[in-house]
């Protein structure tokens, strides 16, 4: 069955056709980045009306591109949360209606749910149970993964998510939306021995982060050191990397950590933080000294898109689900619900 998965939960529209057996056969995404950046975020109304505009024009081209047409589909798969209400009521109004005129199954998908799940559209397929970083703009999840919708959440950010504390980080040094591949891209030329900030939370036990302690380091760094408000590219650079560095021992050692305790060898690690250079190297040095393995999704999986929609769609409308006529679209909802 072909499953075609709609994203729209936040302001990237995300498209994509997957087949059980087959694997993903094509995907496109729209990212409104572009629009939202002359107001230094996202503006919830606007990103829903541009998902109106981009849906329907980007999954006909990707029917035409793939030589399909609406017969071929079997079901359809949309995000249903959590996000933005306004943008998923776009996706999920769309997804449903499509489905109902094509007389085909739809189903509700769980935003995290797809991030989680991203990792298996890669040829090396990380095998359950495994631990799951879910880190983007708006979660910081620890999940013990046992099966598809077997999740038993060990972890949580108790203030801002990894992402946030990015994209906040990144406003304060003057950087664009979206901050966090600008953040990263200036620490580059960072000095990382100039500013040591905090890893919040390790010395305690347990498995939840806090990364707003973060935000005000760099703050209190930034006004230190600035002359009359004014700073130059090489402080900014260096407490970029004194954050970016921050952030991945942190969620390092909490992998590790959550590893360790529940005694498993697999890490995956998703979500749109995932694509962050630094937390990728320092969590492969980690697992390989643990002697675990480590999964990612590649680049383009890491932040939003439709293929892991459709993927995830496609694993539920298999094993029987499906959703009523009517869409409840959810702006909270915890993975632990499913
Ligand atoms: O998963 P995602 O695309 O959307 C949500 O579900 O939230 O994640 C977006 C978040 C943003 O906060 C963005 O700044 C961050 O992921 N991000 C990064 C990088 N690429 C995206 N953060 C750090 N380094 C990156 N390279
Ligand atoms: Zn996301």
């Amino acid at each position: 069955m072909i499953v075609l998965g709609i994203e729209s939960s936040c302001d990237e529209t995300g498209v994509a056709l997957y087949e059980n057996g087959r694997g993903l056969l094509s995907h496109s995404l729209y990212s409104q980045a572009e629009m939202h950046a002359q107001y230094g975020g996202v503006v919830p109304e606007l990103a829903s009306r541009d998902h109106i505009k981009r849906a329907i024009p980007l999954i006909d081209k990707l029917l035409k591109d793939s030589d399909l047409t609406a017969e071929d589909i079997g079901g359809v798969a949309y995000t249903a949360g959590p996000g933005l209400m306004g943008a998923l009521m776009v996706g999920a109004s769309i997804g449903r209606s499509l489905a109902y005129a094509w007389g085909v199954p739809a189903v509700a998908v769980h935003h995290m749910e797809g991030h989680l799940l991203a990792p298996l559209l890669e040829e090396r397929v990380p095998e359950f149970p495994f631990i799951a970083l879910l880190v983007s703009g708006g979660h910081t999840l620890l999940i013990r993964v046992d099966g598809v919708g077997e999740y038993i959440e060990l972890g949580e950010s108790i203030d801002d998510a990894a992402g946030e504390a990015f994209d906040k980080t990144a406003k304060l040094l003057g950087l664009g939306y979206p901050g966090g591949p600008a953040l990263s891209a200036l620490a580059e030329s960072g000095n990382p021995a100039r500013f040591k900030f905090p890893r919040p939370m390790v010395d305690r036990p347990g498995l939840d982060f806090s990364f707003s302690g973060l935000k005000t380091a760099a703050r209190n760094a930034l006004q230190k050191n600035s002359i009359d408000g004014e700073f130059d590219k090489e402080l900014a650079a260096d407490i970029a990397r004194a954050f970016e560095d921050a952030v991945a021992d942190t969620l390092s050692l909490k992998c590790r950590r959550a590893l360790r305790e529940t005694g498993l060898r697999r890490l995956v690690v998703a979500g749109g933080v995932s694509a962050n250079s630094r937390i990728r190297s320092t969590l492969t040095e980690m697992v390989a000294k643990e002697q675990g393995e480590l999964f990612f999704p590649r680049l383009e999986f890491c932040t939003d898109n439709g293929a892991m929609i459709a993927f995830a769609g496609a694993l539920r409308l298999a094993a029987g689900e499906e959703s009523p006529l009517s869409i409840q679209p959810k702006a909270r909802w915890s993975l632990a619900d499913l």
